[in-house]
């Protein structure tokens, strides 16, 4: 395959500058081998190949490896929810690097302990911002690139459009990733040529062959339109993008009264965090591995209006490719 260089593909050493962003619940190892070995960039999600996938970190690489010889990448949370999960994503970045996995992203929280572990070993660390003022924070942590999330992304989106992420970041002399709102080749062409360097896809994704989610949920993502595609606090506290559905009509958009104390206070705002991840841990993993039910939260950004059937993760990469060459 003909390489289509960008500072992305350059330093993730990948033949096209697309990432399939890590998603929890959504990402299982034969969704990251699909996705690298068509020449993109498949990002392994730790707690869902653990705890969603059934997996051990180390052995779910080795599955991975037998699939494709090509980079992967590794999404490390670092948010200051509990000293004991901290610590075992220090171990997971171990483990990921002692496997050969050389690029990772961050979210949330400050990223140097990770770019301290990752540069020696001739790896590299790109971290997801929402604005100026946390990409400046995470260029003082040494990051060699940006992951931008905008205002259509899924997951927990940002405030910005891509046109406007890429005006304020793009002077930063770091390569700029776009995530959120490519669900075609026309969408994932106009992000490069506004200058990013490569786009960061999660929804598309999840509508593939190799997704292990339900069905339901795929054909879902097929079906909606981007008004079908809602933020809401009740799941993380923070806006996450989700699919409406009649539960989500019905018990709203925001946090509850309690929530919303607890959030606001110094000390509670840790427990609180606490108790939203436990529970959008063991919520979400439902919703893609259980039986299902109706108050299942399925997680979507509003790349969906350009996502018209199920595919092999490949050949998504091949055609996004297809098209950036034809330019
Ligand atoms: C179901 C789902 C789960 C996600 N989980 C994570 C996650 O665990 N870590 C992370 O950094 N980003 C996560 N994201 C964000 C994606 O990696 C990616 O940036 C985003 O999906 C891009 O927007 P798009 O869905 O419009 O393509 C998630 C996104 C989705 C849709």
């Amino acid at each position: 395959m003909v390489a289509i260089a960008t500072p992305l593909t350059q330093q993730a050493g990948i033949e096209v500058p697309l990432i399939c962003g890590a998603m929890y619940p959504c990402t299982n190892p034969e969704l990251v081998a699909a996705v690298s070995e068509a020449g993109g960039l498949g990002v392994v999600q730790p707690l869902s190949m653990v705890y969603v996938h059934g997996h051990g970190l180390r052995e779910g690489l080795g599955l991975i490896r037998r699939l494709t010889t090509k980079p992967i990448g590794m999404n490390v949370l670092i948010e200051r929810s509990s000293r004991a999960y901290l610590e075992r994503m220090r171990r997971w970045l171990d483990v990921a690097l002692e496997e050969g996995v050389r690029f990772f992203v961050t979210s949330l929280g400050k990223p140097r302990w990770v770019v301290e572990r990752v540069a020696p070993a001739g790896g590299v660390v790109y971290h997801d911002v929402t604005e100026r003022k946390w990409a400046l924070k995470a260029l003082e942590s040494g990051v060699h690139g940006l992951i931008a999330v905008n205002d259509r992304a899924g997951g927990h989106a940002g405030p910005r459009s891509a046109a406007a992420l890429i005006d304020e970041l793009g002077d930063l002399g770091r390569p700029v990733v776009c995530a959120g709102g490519v669900g075609d080749e026309q969408a994932f062409v106009a992000a490069l040529k506004l200058g990013y360097a490569g786009v960061q896809a999660g929804t598309r994704f999840i509508a593939t062959d190799e997704c292990r989610v339900s069905e339901a949920y795929k054909r879902r993502i097929v079906e909606a339109t981007e008004d079908d595609v809602v933020l809401t606090e009740r799941v993380t506290g923070v806006p996450l993008a989700v699919l409406r559905t009649p539960y989500v009509d019905r018990v709203g958009l925001e946090a509850g009264p309690l929530a919303r104390w607890m959030l606001r206070g110094r000390r509670t705002k840790y427990l609180m965090r606490t108790i939203y991840a436990l529970r959008y841990a063991r919520g979400l993993k439902r919703a893609v591995r259980g039986r299902g039910s109706s108050k299942d939260y399925w997680q979507a950004g509003r790349s969906v209006a350009g996502i018209h059937g199920v595919e092999p993760a490949g050949e998504i990469v091949r055609r996004f490719a297809a098209a950036l060459r034809a330019v």
